[in-house]
């Protein structure tokens, strides 16, 4: 899986990549994270990327044509097959079902917008997708090109041991059940009996209640605050 990813901040994807997981998944040659700043495809001495907005308002937009050079010129032929995502906080809101189809694409080039945004003909014209990661406003797309990138690798096969992700909170409808590991006994908290039991048919069958009990509690408390 390869991704490619449009910024005017280049310097914050360093960090987040090059540890744990997703490092080793990047070593193994399964994940190819790119980043390329706009602001070399912006023309002219000054290499401007923004501008006012038409019909006023406060905040500067980041113009189209940096933003179209780079991403042609990065992609090339493969334009044609890659999906194109812009980071906006009106996109499609993102979840593990859009992970997981993001996941079947070999390439993806993710748009970080900063300021007051990007000009729609990015949208309209060049991007075939736009993404939220939640309904409240970021200063830049980073952080959201960063979480889908995160989301996205741990799906591609290899980057994680069989059957994880299958379990995961999400994937199957299900919140996960709880997790514990040792001590059996922390400041008087023990671990609920059936894990010690070694009785495998219990154990599942106490963390399939554990996963309902939690997504219904926490179906509630959604119903609650909407
Ligand atoms: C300050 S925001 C612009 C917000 C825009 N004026 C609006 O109200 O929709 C700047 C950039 O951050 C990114 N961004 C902010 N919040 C986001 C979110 N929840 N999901 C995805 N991208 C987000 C987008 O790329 C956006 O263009």
């Amino acid at each position: 899986m390869r991704f490619d990813v449009f910024t005017l901040f280049p310097a914050m994807f360093a960090g987040p990549f090059d540890h744990s997981i997703i490092k080793r998944a990047r070593e193994a040659g399964l994940v190819e994270i790119h980043i390329h700043n706009i602001r070399d495809y912006a023309a002219g001495k000054h290499k401007i990327t923004d501008d006012m907005a038409y019909g006023g308002g406060g905040g500067m937009v980041m113009k189209p044509e940096p933003i179209f050079a780079a991403v042609e010129s990065v992609l090339g032929e493969a334009l044609a097959t890659t999906p194109v995502i812009l980071m906006s906080p009106s996109g499609r809101t993102f979840n593990q079902a859009i992970a997981k189809e993001l996941a079947q694409h070999a390439r993806l080039a993710l748009i970080c917008g900063h300021y007051e945004g990007v000009d729609e003909r990015v949208r309209e014209h060049l991007c075939t997708d736009a993404i939220s990661i939640g309904d409240y406003v970021l200063t830049g797309g980073e952080l959201p090109a960063m979480v889908i990138i995160d989301a996205v690798s741990r799906l591609v096969p290899g980057v994680l041991p069989p059957g994880v992700t299958e379990e995961d909170s999400h994937a199957s409808g299900l919140l996960e059940y709880p997790h514990y590991t040792r001590p059996a006994e922390f400041r008087g908290w023990r671990v609920p009996d059936v894990l010690l039991s070694g009785n495998h048919a219990a154990i599942a069958k106490w963390r399939r209640e554990q996963a309902e009990r939690r997504t219904q509690a926490r179906r509630a408390s959604q119903a609650t605050n909407s």
